[in-house]
């Protein structure tokens, strides 16, 4: 792709049509430009699903497991192939850009977007994030790399000001974003945050490190509302500031370039990767020549060195046709029924081929963390089960924030459990003490249109008189984007609802402003929820909620009316919600202990709600919320096959463990949580997953900040962060980062280390083991390096590689571990370069950063440095 050709694009646009393009021109697109034959760029969240360009819950999608529990797998293949779902959603709903992976570690457990994150280790975040970015990218939709960088926790996470040493930051915050622009990501996003005292889209990172070093060639977009001056983001390597159309650029841009604070060539060299992106999505028509598929990625210049192994799929400069039978041909195709409506997105030709993959994903991800030999379940001994807990009528598939998206009907554990049980065994079920979630958005399941009565609720918006502007049908009360039409002075969202059972039904209306709750014609609530924050993930996605409690008869309709006046600065986000009457929580204990106690065996679904672990804030906590601890103790005290299942996106505290049969660790398992637990509770499916996070008491973890003195958050522990902070600590965690057990058991025999053919090829450790258990089954092996001897501080030890084997009972099977050069490297301050030290390293093999059963070494016998790009053989 000629140089020629973008300066003969450049040269069609005068300087504000340029400074136009580099603002979003909605909350969700990129501005189109017919001087070039530019359309407009779609981008949508997130991580675990393609929302789509908009917050509409008629559009609703494919839910991935959460990307801890992606990384947990370990699995490269598998999250390429989970990535590939992703994209062939992006092309059904139109989005070229997914706002995905991200690339943050688990710093601390408290962390609020744990569950969005892959992991505490910058390898398995930085192979895992990168396997995603290649099956996104492979099918022609980009990938984005967020948020850039050290951006580890969310207490006032638009202003908190990260305090990493150089070391530091290379190691273990830029590494993962490293490995991405080496796989061809093809956006990277700023975060809202400073670091070491400069704001992300103002950072000299950006242009030294990842412009420089990496030689990024793709676009820097900010997070959303992150651009906050004008010449200083322009000056920097920022390329776009996202959402439009009021950003501080615009007008304000071409005054800043006319006056000469910004050079018409930096504003030249972000239109030119917007074009080149744009080129590579097959958004820009005429260009004079064919875009090339076959080369090499265009977003990354050819590495100096190429790593060993490594296997970037490009993004292909153009979108393949897409697949027959996707809504991609006729928007709107994709309709799904749910609760008797019509709603758009998911490709139906991809649900069912996807739902295998996501379902075979849970079992892939789940980490069972202790047995006693109860998992898995054999219904042949089992005449009854007693399933128990909210979690196992109410799966949480997926955390909250912005990577939330509207789902298709799940199946939940519960359901799958009687499904495969029956008609052997008997599954009774008893939900035990409520967990404290406030109440949930109303759906098609509770109410229904007052006006038609089809299942979900009415909305409409109202004048300042009162009168109706407009009203639609939609499926849920959860209103996050409606349409404001001139004039609109209220938004309402009405239901009927039939309580089935008697008793205090909780309702309430999120929103910022006047919120107002009808009951039955009464006026229950009137009150006005002032605006505190202006972070985006609590104002449009998750605001605030106010309740009210009403005691209704059972079997007569009612009339639920949920108002917001709208002022201006409260956002868009109306919701209304609801909760049935619960017993009190006393005798819903002891009616769990009971069904326990009469059933063969128990499995109790315990996890966090939507206020315990969400964007936007941290946790405080670890426990689990409620009186679900007491619940699971009090079940395994009556019941000795108890199972204790964990819903949950990140650590929490099990003071129980040791008390229950098995727990097994199922995370935000996604859509097809129900049938994904029950495979692996009933051994249709080993369970695949290792902890990519030591999990502890809180007490006990070694690093937990989220906030630091006078707005800052140093980062003090500097490499040792995760295992290696608890491996320095000398402490023992209740699990350590790569614990899980499989369903059968393996002998490690020998590692061997082989150094590979080439110079500077690196080395290979060879593991012997033995599949001594019973029925075939799948080990990662993990191989950690220390090194006791030298002058650089290093962790206590680090992970090094991994990969899995699969044998048969009784086999002998080797696994070959690649140890690239780079895996021994560090960063070397004084000479601003990656070195490996010369000198005996102690090779680690085993099961989990604290299980490693063989030691070897590996010798290197002259310090090597390696190119500035990192990319060592
Ligand atoms: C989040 C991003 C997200 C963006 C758009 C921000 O608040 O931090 O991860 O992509 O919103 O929804």
């Amino acid at each position: 792709m000629g140089e020629a050709e973008w300066e003969r694009l450049l040269g069609k646009l005068d300087l504000r049509q340029k400074v136009r393009l580099l603002s979003g021109a909605t909350v969700w697109h990129t501005p189109d430009e017919p001087a070039v034959g530019l359309r407009a760029l779609a981008m949508s969240d997130g991580p675990v699903g393609v929302r789509g360009d908009s917050w509409d819950d008629r559009r609703v999608s494919l839910v991935l497991p959460s990307p801890s529990a992606m990384a947990a797998t370990w699995d490269e293949d598998l999250v390429e192939r989970l990535g590939g779902v992703l994209a062939e959603e992006a092309r059904a709903k139109g989005v070229d850009v997914l706002l995905a992976p991200t690339l943050n570690l688990h710093r601390t457990p408290l962390g609020g977007r744990h569950f969005e994150c892959y992991s505490e280790d910058p390898l398995l975040v930085g192979r895992t994030g990168a396997a995603l970015v290649r099956g996104v990218q492979s099918q022609g939709v980009a990938a984005t790399a967020k948020h850039f960088a050290a951006n580890e926790s969310e207490t006032d996470r638009l202003t908190v000001d990260v305090r990493v040493d150089e070391r530091t930051l290379r190691e273990l915050y830029l590494a993962p974003f490293e490995d991405a622009v080496e796989a061809g990501v093809a956006l990277l996003m700023t975060g809202y945050h400073t670091l070491n005292g400069t704001t992300m889209t103002e950072h000299p990172l950006l242009a030294e490190v990842v412009k420089g070093d990496w030689g990024f060639e793709g676009v820097v977009v900010s997070d959303w509302g992150a651009v906050r001056t004008t010449v200083a983001a322009a000056l920097a390597a920022q390329d776009l500031a996202m959402p439009g159309p009021d950003t501080p650029w615009g007008e304000e841009l071409v005054r800043a370039v006319e006056s000469a604070l910004v050079t018409p060539e930096a504003i030249d060299e972000k239109v030119r990767r917007l074009l080149r992106l744009a080129a590579r999505l097959g958004a820009l028509d005429g260009l004079d020549f064919v875009p090339d598929l076959t080369g090499a990625a265009p977003g990354v210049r050819e590495p100096a060195v190429t790593a060993a192994g490594t296997t970037g799929v490009p993004l292909a400069a153009g979108l393949p046709p897409a697949p027959a039978g996707t809504a991609a041909a006729a928007p709107g195709n994709g309709e799904v029924r749910n609760g008797g409506t019509p709603r758009q997105g998911a490709a139906p030709g991809g649900v069912a081929t996807a739902g295998v993959l996501l379902r075979r994903a849970v079992a892939a991800g789940s980490v069972l963390l202790a047995n006693d030999g109860t998992l898995p379940l054999r219904p042949a001994t089992l005449d009854s089960l007693a399933v128990i807990g909210t979690h196992a009528r109410d799966v949480r598939v997926q955390g909250g924030g912005s990577a939330e998206v509207f789902t298709l009907p799940v199946i939940s554990p519960l359901e799958a459990l009687q499904r495969a049980l029956a008609p052997t065994t008997r599954v009774g079920y008893a939900p035990g003490p409520a967990t404290g979630a406030l109440p949930a958005p109303v759906d098609g399941r509770l109410a229904r249109d007052p006006r038609g009565g089809a299942p979900g609720v009415l909305l409409r918006m109202l004048d300042e008189a009162g009168e109706e502007l407009y009203a639609e049908h939609r499926p849920t009360g959860r209103q996050l984007e409606p349409r404001l039409v001139p004039g609109a002075d209220t938004v309402e969202i009405s239901a009927v609802l039939r309580p089935g059972t008697p008793g205090r039904w909780t309702f309430g209306v999120a929103g910022y402003g006047r919120l107002s709750l009808q009951v039955d014609g009464h006026l229950v609530m009137d009150e006005i929820q002032p605006r505190e924050t202006d972070d985006p993930a609590v104002v449009h996605v998750r605001p605030p909620q106010r309740c009210a409690t009403v005691t209704l008869p059972a079997g007569r309709d009612v009339l639920v009316v949920a108002r917001r006046r709208l002022v201006p600065d409260a956002g868009r986000a109306t919701v209304l919600t609801a909760a049935p009457p619960a017993p009190p929580d006393d005798r819903a204990l002891a009616d769990a202990v009971a069904a326990a106690a009469a059933a063969d065996a128990a499995v109790v679904f315990v996890g966090t709600t939507e206020e315990s672990e969400s964007e936007g804030r941290d946790r405080t906590t670890l426990r689990l919320p409620g009186r679900q601890d007491e619940l699971v103790r009090a079940v395994a005290a009556v019941q000795p096959r108890t199972v204790a299942v964990l819903n949950c996106g990140g650590p929490v505290e099990l003071p129980w463990r040791e008390e229950v049969a098995a727990v097994l660790l199922a995370w935000f398992p996604g859509q097809e949580a129900g049938p994904g637990i029950t495979d692996v509770l009933l051994g249709a499916a080993e369970p695949g997953g290792r902890l990519p996070t030591t999990w502890g008491a809180l007490a006990d973890a070694p690093v937990t900040a989220t906030t630091g003195p006078a707005g800052t958050l140093p980062y003090t522990e500097g490499l040792h962060v995760g295992y290696r902070a608890w491996l320095r600590a000398r402490a023992e965690p209740a699990y350590w980062f790569g614990h899980g057990l499989g369903y059968t058991e393996w002998d490690h025999r020998t590692a061997r280390v082989v150094r590979r053919a080439g110079e500077g090829a690196g080395h290979e450790v060879h593991v012997e083991l033995r599949n001594t258990g019973t029925r075939r089954g799948r080990e990662l092996v993990q191989v950690y390096l220390s090194r006791a001897d030298g002058q650089v501080e290093r962790p206590v030890r680090w992970l090094a590689g991994y990969a899995h084997v699969e044998a048969e009972p009784d086999a002998t099977v080797t696994a070959v571990v690649p140890l690239p050069l780079r895996a021994l490297r560090h960063w070397s301050t004084a000479e601003r370069g990656w070195r490996v030290a010369a000198g005996r390293y102690r090779v680690l093999v085993g099961r989990s950063a604290g299980d490693l059963p063989l030691c070897t070494e590996l010798v290197v016998d002259e310090e090597i440095a390696l190119p500035s790009n990192g990319r060592g053989r």
